[in-house]
């Protein structure tokens, strides 16, 4: 039998610790309270001791830091820290994260984030031995895969993103997705909006590094008829559309400064101004934001905004790339393989054995995106011919294997000149040119340059081939 972990609430405000206390009451935690830093310690040298300590920082006598150093430099067995600060003293909480605190909130907070984000620090706390994995089968494997809205994995690290979406996914709070591109983010946004109770409001998604900086405010927010030169018609914003739903800012990193307080203040209040009102209007949004950079240290620097790092960064889901959970390669490959069949109308996809072979030992820089690339490019070069073969695989990384870079960044491949992560660059001309291009050479390198041969095979005559070898400089 587990003891109670013990929560220990330091805060000079009598108000704010009975809040607390209130909001933690149901949730099988052991409270007790301290009014000043110097009565925490002692609480600490006390038995049962806490396991975990929620200070406020800016208290009179001891701060709230001033605490942390004393027990990391005089407990043995100090708790684990989460530092509490008002809104604007978000430089205080990254200090408070460098003074090794576990996690931090920023005030005021809803009851709710609150037990939300305890309940997340002592799972990530707890000893080994009390979340040791419930039965035998537990652990995932390509047999016994675990799944969650249409993703899949073998992997233990996925299977602890999977854990934690269910358990966030019924609250309204605020969560971080970062990750490598391609690791699956939008699908765990999306994840979280269909495992939680909004599942039949709309899920929003939005690329703020897509959308003009200028168009960007009002498509967010929305804007009344004659807000500006061209609005001749009143808009409802994004974040109006996602009401009773999820709003999915992805790229978050992208959005331009004047932009990050405007959210900031949504964040705060749950209303939104649209351009040109003078009223606001209140909002029932979860907002799930998500990016490929390093937002921690962007934040640290304060090229993002720390305040709004903080608001967004309620609870965090870091997925981790394919290299670090080979076990997903196979999996994700055959799981690929069939619904990019069933999607080609292609029968029976399936992939060799010494395919899943060369595709584990690939590195994966653009991650499960370029495995899905990888795969779907084999199946249609090898369509009606049995299981793929690892040539076709080969085909990929005799291109890409040499730098190891994402296909969208090899020097090799410099004449692709669009990212399709980057709307922006999706004319459509330069993308199907580009597609063909690839076609060709990839056609051409497994007829081992035989023309005609390579020219049944794209279903063009040889002439036609021709032509476009010299309009591509082949
Ligand atoms: N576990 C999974 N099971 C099945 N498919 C997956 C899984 N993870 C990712 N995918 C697929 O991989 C592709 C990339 O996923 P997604 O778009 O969610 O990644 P991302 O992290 O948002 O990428 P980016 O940073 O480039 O925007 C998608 O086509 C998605 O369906
Ligand atoms: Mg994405």
């Amino acid at each position: 039998m587990v003891a109670k972990p013990h929560v220990l609430i330091v805060d000079d405000e009598e108000s704010l610790r009975h809040m607390l206390q209130l909001a933690l009451a149901r949730e099988g935690f052991e409270i007790s309270t301290a009014a000043s830093g110097q009565e925490a310690l002692s609480r600490m040298a006390q038995s049962p001791r806490p396991d975990i300590c929620v200070t406020d920082i800016r208290m009179p006598g001891m701060t709230g830091l001033e605490l942390m150093r004393e027990a990391f430099r005089n407990q043995s067995n100090p708790p684990v820290f989460v530092a509490m600060s008002a809104y604007g003293d978000e430089n205080l909480a990254l200090e408070a994260l460098r003074h090794g605190a576990a996690d931090y909130l920023s005030k005021p907070f809803k009851p709710e984030d609150f037990r939300l984000k305890l309940a997340l620090v002592w799972e990530r706390a707890r000893p080994q031995r009390e979340h040791a994995s419930p039965g035998p089968q537990s652990s995932p494997t390509s047999d016994n895969p675990d799944r969650l809205s249409g993703m899949v994995t073998a992997s233990e690290s996925m299977r602890r993103v999977f854990r934690l979406v269910r358990k966030v996914a019924p609250f309204p709070t605020t969560v971080l997705i970062t990750g490598e591109t391609g690791t699956g983010k939008e699908r765990i946004a999306k994840a979280l909006h269909e495992e939680g109770t909004r599942r039949n409001g709309p899920f929003v998604p939005v690329n703020c590094g897509a959308i003009p900086e200028n168009l960007l405010e009002s498509e967010l927010f929305g804007h009344v008829k004659g807000a500006f030169t061209d609005a001749d018609t009143d808009r409802l914003g994004l974040f109006q559309m996602a009401d009773g739903g999820t709003l999915f800012l992805d790229e978050v990193a992208e959005l331009p400064v004047h932009l990050q307080v405007k959210l900031l203040r949504v964040l705060v209040e749950d209303e939104v101004r649209r351009l040109g009102d003078s009223q606001n209007t209140p909002i029932d949004v979860r907002v799930v934001a998500a990016t490929s950079r390093d937002i921690d240290s962007m934040a640290r620097s304060e090229r993002f905004r720390p305040d709004l790092y903080f608001r967004l960064n309620v609870v965090r889901i870091h997925l981790p790339p394919l290299r670090e959970r080979t076990e997903d390669i196979a999996l994700l490959s055959h799981v690929l393989a069939e619904s990019i069949g069933g999607r080609l109308g292609i029968p029976d996809a399936r992939l060799s054995a010494s395919c899943v072979q060369a595709l584990e030992a690939h590195t994966w820089p653009g991650n499960v995106r370029e495995l899905e690339n990888v795969v779907e490019r084999a199946l249609v070069l090898e369509e009606g011919q049995g299981p793929i073969q690892q040539v076709a695989i080969d085909a990929h990384f005799s291109r890409n294997g040499a730098s190891n870079l994402p296909p969208d960044s090899s020097p090799a491949e410099e004449e692709i000149r669009y990212r399709f992560d980057d709307p922006r660059t999706l004319a459509l001309a330069r993308v199907l040119s580009s597609v063909e291009q690839q076609t060709i050479k990839t056609v051409l390198a497994f007829t081992g340059g035989h023309r005609k041969q390579a020219a049944q095979i794209l279903g063009i005559s040889e002439r036609t081939l021709l032509y476009k070898l010299k309009e591509h400089n082949l």
